[in-house]
């Protein structure tokens, strides 16, 4: 899908269809819509007057052009009010004309904002390119020939009547192109089934990533983690006969700055719940267990591509949870590569295993503050549903970051706390730690099993078990994987 800068006057554009962007509560109609309207014959001065067309957040009204115009159709889109407009509404409404659009035939579609003040041009030049791209994703590859959605969205023109406006948009494209390509391959990793999501296809896809920016990656193979003493990530691994990869992947944006940022993902290509076998029904949705990994390997994709000038490492524990008799069970303990020793009760708490041993080795290899994404816990959906990430941190200024980056990104995250009392839940009777905390409270307990490990380094725990994935369609978000924390995570590191 191409997209572009069109700045011609609107009753000339040469398209299939012309989307009109109208805040609610515009009673007459704005004077830049005059020549359109006359073409069109007053039509939409008189849907506006007899506010037939409000425009409500996502409101869209179809008007046929009957020959008047080179465009087929003009889509009325409702902005909402004003003084409520952000950067996210203008994502999804994007989002959501574009789709409506492309339902209704047109495959070459301009959009155009019309009385927004309150975002820049730049911005909104990246907002309609993430929304559009995010908007119009499909995962229908295994969809065989004759049942696939042939139409597909060939060309957006953004339209923006300022003079000198079309450098501001085209550099907000490259930027929201760039976000959501980023965000796509992380959705197409969770979208994937685990048995072509396999911790070897991982691996490919983030060499992929690492070739095409020239960042650094290493894979440590199973003896290699051995030598570590990484005993809580391969116990997790043991039971599958396909074996685990840890992926690590460099990427310096500044030689002279100390700081190195780590992004550790919890990489489960699929969760079985192993020995303690998770039951039938909603088992499928496991395959996407990999969701953290996802969201740091495409955070890495979008770093590679818009090179902030920071440094950053990635960690991604990949590998699958599945009852054998090779398998981990309850009642193991197994000793951490920092040392720390954990009676295992639940073999279904698998991630903080390896997410724990990643977090140590992002440590060895110099990462200074840390943030880890992980599908963590069933516990989150239940205390935030499934439009927030859980935050659990050690050090506010750091989490102050990630929720501005979060904030720019239009995500929804919540910080829950983090006091010691919570810490007793996870301490062993026989080990250290335990790996479950019992009934209460699962997303903090498992959050600060985490946090046991970090040392004294600022870090972020997301638990994005509840918005890795969405039932419905809704927004910028289509049915199933979104990329969550992918555009956050660039922002995060572009902040610093
Ligand atoms: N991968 C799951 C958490 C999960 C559940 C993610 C639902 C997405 C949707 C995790 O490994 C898990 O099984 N957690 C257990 C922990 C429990 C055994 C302490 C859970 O939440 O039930
Ligand atoms: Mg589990
Ligand atoms: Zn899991």
């Amino acid at each position: 899908m191409k997209i572009n800068v069109i700045q011609e006057n609107l009753q000339n554009i040469v398209a299939d269809g012309l989307i009109i962007g109208i805040h609610q509560g515009v009673k007459s109609l704005p004077s830049i819509l005059e020549m359109l309207d006359e073409v069109m014959k007053g039509t939409i001065k008189e849907i506006i007057r007899s506010q037939e067309f409000k425009g409500k957040e996502g409101e869209l009204l179809t008007i046929r052009s009957y020959g008047n115009l080179s465009a087929n159709k003009i889509f009325l889109l409702g902005l909402g009010k004003e003084e409520e407009f952000q950067e996210d509404t203008l994502r999804r409404v994007a989002g959501e004309g574009l789709r409506e659009a492309l339902k209704q035939h047109c495959e070459r579609v301009a959009v155009a904002v019309i009385g927004t003040k309150n975002i820049s041009v730049k911005n909104q030049g990246q907002c309609i390119s993430e929304g559009a791209m995010l908007g119009l994703y499909k995962f229908d590859r295994y969809k065989t020939e004759n049942q696939q959605v042939t139409r597909e969205m060939q060309e957006i023109f953004i339209w923006h009547e300022g003079q000198g406006a079309r450098e501001a948009i085209v550099e907000g494209i490259a930027v929201g192109k760039s976000l959501a390509k980023a965000t796509i391959t992380a959705r197409d990793m969770v979208n994937e089934p685990s048995n072509v999501l396999t911790p070897y296809e991982m691996e490919i896809r983030a060499r992929r990533i690492a070739e095409e920016h020239g960042m650094e990656i290493n894979i440590l193979e199973k003896e290699d983690m051995e030598k570590l003493g990484m005993d809580c990530f391969l116990s997790v691994a043991k039971g599958s006969d396909i074996p685990p990869k840890l992926i690590v992947m460099k990427y310096r944006g500044d030689d002279q700055q100390e700081e190195v940022i780590g992004l550790v993902g919890k990489g489960l290509t699929f969760d079985s719940g192993g020995i303690s076998l998770k039951p039938g029904a909603g088992m499928d949705l496991m395959k996407g267990d990999m969701g953290g990994a996802a969201t740091v390997l495409g955070a890495m994709e979008a770093i590679g591509a818009l090179k902030p000038k920071t440094n950053v490492i990635a960690v991604v524990g990949a590998c699958e949870n599945m009852p054998s008799g090779k398998a981990y069970k309850p009642g193991d303990i197994l000793k951490s590569m920092k040392g720390k020793t954990v009676e295992i009760l639940n073999t279904d708490a698998e991630g903080r295993l390896v997410l724990i041993d990643c977090i140590s080795y992002a440590i060895k290899l110099g990462a200074t503050k840390l943030v880890d994404v992980a599908t963590l816990t069933g516990a989150c959906l239940v205390a935030l549903g499934t439009t927030t990430t859980a935050l659990i941190t050690n050090n506010d200024d750091w989490l102050e970051e990630l929720k501005k980056a979060s904030a720019k990104a239009g995500e929804r995250v919540w910080q829950l706390p983090a006091f010691p009392e919570y810490k007793e839940l996870i301490k062993s009777e026989i080990a250290d730690l335990k790996n479950v905390g019992g009934r209460y409270a699962g997303t903090i307990t498992a959050g600060l099993f985490l946090g046991e490990f970090v040392e004294d380094k600022p870090w972020i725990h997301m638990d994005i078990a509840g918005t890795s994935a969405n039932e419905k369609t809704r927004g910028y978000l289509p049915r199933g994987a979104t990329g969550v924390g992918v555009r956050a995570l660039y922002h995060l590191v572009e902040q610093q």
